[in-house]
């Protein structure tokens, strides 16, 4: 059986990076899998959190999913803390995860920064969550962008190690679905950092609920460089700005990136940017209008959130209670 479990942190607007990379990856995924998509509240509280705003954003990534085409008819949508195995299963694999592990997890290193020892202990096993949440409904494939990738490889060796030490084959060994043309969108200012919800400056980034006007302007301010846009994929080394902007122009427009930069070829950013503009908006608004129809019914998120939670349920604790009776904690 094929089954996708992925999940969004509901910390803050979400952006292009999160739509190119996650989302809109996931829409077409519904066709083929079984999948539970999930809005990763007990991950968003690693970093401290206002609580009124965290209610209010998670039911806006409940809209956003909506919004974006994930089909709660077809799908199990629900927040991760309306469902316990996912706490509980957190501990019986964290016996299972040398520290030396997740000493290893960039993420970690990069939110800590330098004063790792004030960092709480969530966001240290931070990872260990994740892999509890793709375990407990032992998914076999999980469609994240670029930076996900070695908390999946965690998730793995986590799995493997509960399959060894119980030789079995309990666990699927989930496998990531990286892929389209915008794995890993960059932010606006500079095309060396990844776009993300907490840089300082909201011109790194184009938020799902950002007005056209607004698009706009960020697209004409983002970070260029002199040369006119290269005929070949090789040009683009040294160009990490011109590679984001193009990226993006293919992702949303379902094009290759070699055709992209064909069509492109030996235009000046201006007029570049211009179409990305366009197109941006094109695809972005209807998203953001959607939202905001949905948002004005925050009873029907509520009901789709506990539908979705009630099945999320049924399948992750049935799991659970099998993975106990293996480690040979007693049932009562
Ligand atoms: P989060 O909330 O940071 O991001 C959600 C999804 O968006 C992708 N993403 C990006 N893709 C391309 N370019 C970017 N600049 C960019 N920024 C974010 C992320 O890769 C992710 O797919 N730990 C996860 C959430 C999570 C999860 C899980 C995912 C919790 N449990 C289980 C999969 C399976 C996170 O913080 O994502």
């Amino acid at each position: 059986m094929k089954r996708i479990f992925s999940g969004v942190q509901p910390t803050g607007n979400l952006h292009l990076g999160n739509y190119l990379g996650a989302i809109k990856n996931w829409v077409s995924l519904q066709k083929d899998f079984e999948c539970i998509f999930c809005i990763v509240d007990l991950h968003a509280i690693t970093i401290k959190q206002d609580p009124k705003e965290l209610e209010s954003n998670t039911l806006e990534v409940t809209a956003a999913y909506l919004a974006s085409g994930i089909n709660p008819k077809k799908t199990i949508i629900f927040n991760q803390s309306s469902v316990y195995a996912h706490t509980e299963l957190t501990w019986l694999l964290s016996c299972f995860t040398p520290i030396g592990w997740l000493n290893r997890m960039t993420q970690f290193k990069e939110k800590a920064g330098k004063k790792k020892d004030a960092a709480v202990l969530g966001l240290y096993s931070y990872p260990v969550l994740m892999a509890s949440d793709i375990l407990a409904y032992k998914a076999t494939h999980v469609p994240v962008g670029e930076d996900q990738k070695q908390h999946l490889e965690l998730a793995r060796d986590i799995a493997n190690t509960f399959n060894q030490t119980y030789s079995n084959n309990f666990f699927p060994l989930p496998e990531p679905q990286i892929f389209g043309e915008a794995t890993r969108v960059m932010s606006l200012r500079n095309g060396e950092d990844k776009m993300s919800k907490s840089d300082e400056s909201d011109y790194s980034r184009i938020n799902i609920t950002d007005t056209k006007d607004l698009i706009n302007l960020k697209i004409q301010k983002a970070k260029t460089d002199p040369h006119s846009l290269p005929s070949k994929k090789e040009e683009l080394e040294n160009r990490p700005e011109a590679a984001n902007l193009l990226g993006i122009y293919s992702a949303l427009k379902n094009e290759k990136l070699d055709k992209v930069i064909k069509e492109m070829s030996g235009k000046d950013f201006l007029s570049f940017k211009k179409l990305l503009a366009e197109l941006t908006i094109s695809k972005i608004e209807p998203i953001s209008k959607k939202m905001n129809d949905y948002l004005k019914n925050k009873d029907y998120l509520k009901k789709i959130l506990k539908e979705g939670k009630e099945k999320a349920d049924d399948i992750s604790s049935k799991n659970l209670l099998e993975i106990k009776k293996i480690i040979g904690l007693l049932i009562i």
